[in-house]
């Protein structure tokens, strides 16, 4: 089996790219990426020159590189490649457009051009939008998304659909709810509280508080999306999720007790606009038919995540450095700025 990653030097792409090359070690792994401010090499440091790995820089929206590219045939492509940020996203989405919508129009024209490729589109649960008080989202909920992120992830998992009825391509979709683990990248919640938390800076918790999102250990996913590699059916959607919802006020308070840091951190700042409430997963469909189920407890993965983030205290000092210094300056510094005032 020879296969294609993208986005492989981001979060969860490297996560995959781990788990794989040690799941199955008769398997040729290519993993492209552009390298963008969220991509990072370090992310597959001791298996970058593994002898069935290779990695090539690019960009999934330059048709003539993948062009050039799909001419040595894959079995399977995975594509994470995105631009994943909702806050980004509504500063200016026309990268999200570009990386997301065309970069996955690019890879379904180079699957096309292959016999017997099959296509695993990573998406989010982001695109049914936001839910009340009550329920949880199934594959037949509709498309509704709210932040240009979510929007652009539900037109890709659109293009997917119509490259399946309109050309016969062997793809798969999976909407997965938020992940949490080693190497993301620190402006998520999770990692960007937890990294503040051990310099001491403050913890930004937007409007209330009290926005609820279903939480899946990273590992938890990639076991999930091998088994929809390897027995999902052809157009059809996976739903991923542990059932494991949390606002976000409790994990503030894991992570404030995992790093033995005070309440005292914590800023209400103004919220994100368009905030999604509540995201909540039923992933009966996976459970059932793929027989999949969640390994990690929540408590432990955190503790555990946690424990990752203080022993690479360099991976995060580097990448927090730079670009990212002046993004979080002109996201927080006014909203942290008035919640002192307060
Ligand atoms: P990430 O931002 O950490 O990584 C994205 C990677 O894609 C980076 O390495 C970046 O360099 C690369 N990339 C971006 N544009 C590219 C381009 N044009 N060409 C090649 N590479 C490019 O994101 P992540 O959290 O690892 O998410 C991966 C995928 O999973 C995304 O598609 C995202 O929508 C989806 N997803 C994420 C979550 C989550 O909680 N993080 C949940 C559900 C789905
Ligand atoms: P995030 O990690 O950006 O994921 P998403 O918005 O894609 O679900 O945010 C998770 C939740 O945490 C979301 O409700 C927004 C909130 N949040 C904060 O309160 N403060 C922050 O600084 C960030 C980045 C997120």
């Amino acid at each position: 089996m020879k296969i294609l990653v993208t986005g492989g030097a981001g979060f969860i792409g490297a996560n995959f790219v781990r788990y794989l090359l040690g799941s199955h070690r008769d398997w040729q792994v290519v993993t492209v990426d552009l390298l963008t401010y969220a991509g990072n090499l370090e992310n597959l440091a001791g298996v970058l020159e593994r002898a069935n790995h290779r990695f090539v820089r690019a960009d999934i929206s330059d048709p003539s590189r993948m062009a050039a590219l799909f001419e040595e045939g894959f079995d399977a492509v995975v594509n994470f490649a995105a631009e994943s940020h909702v806050d980004r996203s509504i500063e200016d989405c026309s990268l999200f457009l570009r990386s997301n919508v065309v970069g996955t129009q690019v890879l379904l024209e180079g699957v096309r051009r292959m016999r017997g490729c099959r296509f695993l589109q990573i998406s989010t649960d982001e695109v049914y939008g936001s839910l009340g008080a009550t329920g949880k989202f199934s594959e037949q909920s509709p498309l509704s998304p709210n932040s240009p992120y979510a929007a652009s992830k539900a037109a890709a998992d659109l293009l997917v659909r119509a490259y399946v009825k309109s050309h016969g391509l062997d793809c798969v979709v999976t909407r997965s709810s938020n992940n949490y683990g080693p190497y993301q990248f620190p402006e998520k919640l999770i990692p960007l509280f937890i990294t503040n938390a051990l310099a001491d800076e403050p913890l930004p918790l937007y409007g209330d508080g009290l926005n609820v999102r279903d939480w899946i250990h990273v590992e938890d996913h990639c076991r999930a999306l091998e088994l929809v590699l390897e027995k999902g059916r052809k157009g059809e959607i996976y739903n991923v999720g542990a059932d494991n919802e949390r606002t976000n006020r409790e994990i503030t308070d894991l992570v404030l007790s995992a790093t033995g840091k005070p309440a005292s951190l914590v800023r209400y700042v103004a919220d994100r606009p368009g905030h999604d409430r509540r995201y909540a997963i039923d992933a009966t469909k996976l459970r059932t038919e793929l027989a999949w189920r969640p390994l990690w407890d929540f408590r432990d993965g955190i503790a555990e995540t946690v424990a990752w983030y203080k022993n690479n205290r360099s991976w995060w000092e580097r990448v927090k450095s730079g670009e990212y210094r002046r993004y979080y300056e002109k996201m927080y510094g006014k909203r942290l700025r008035d919640a002192e005032k307060k």
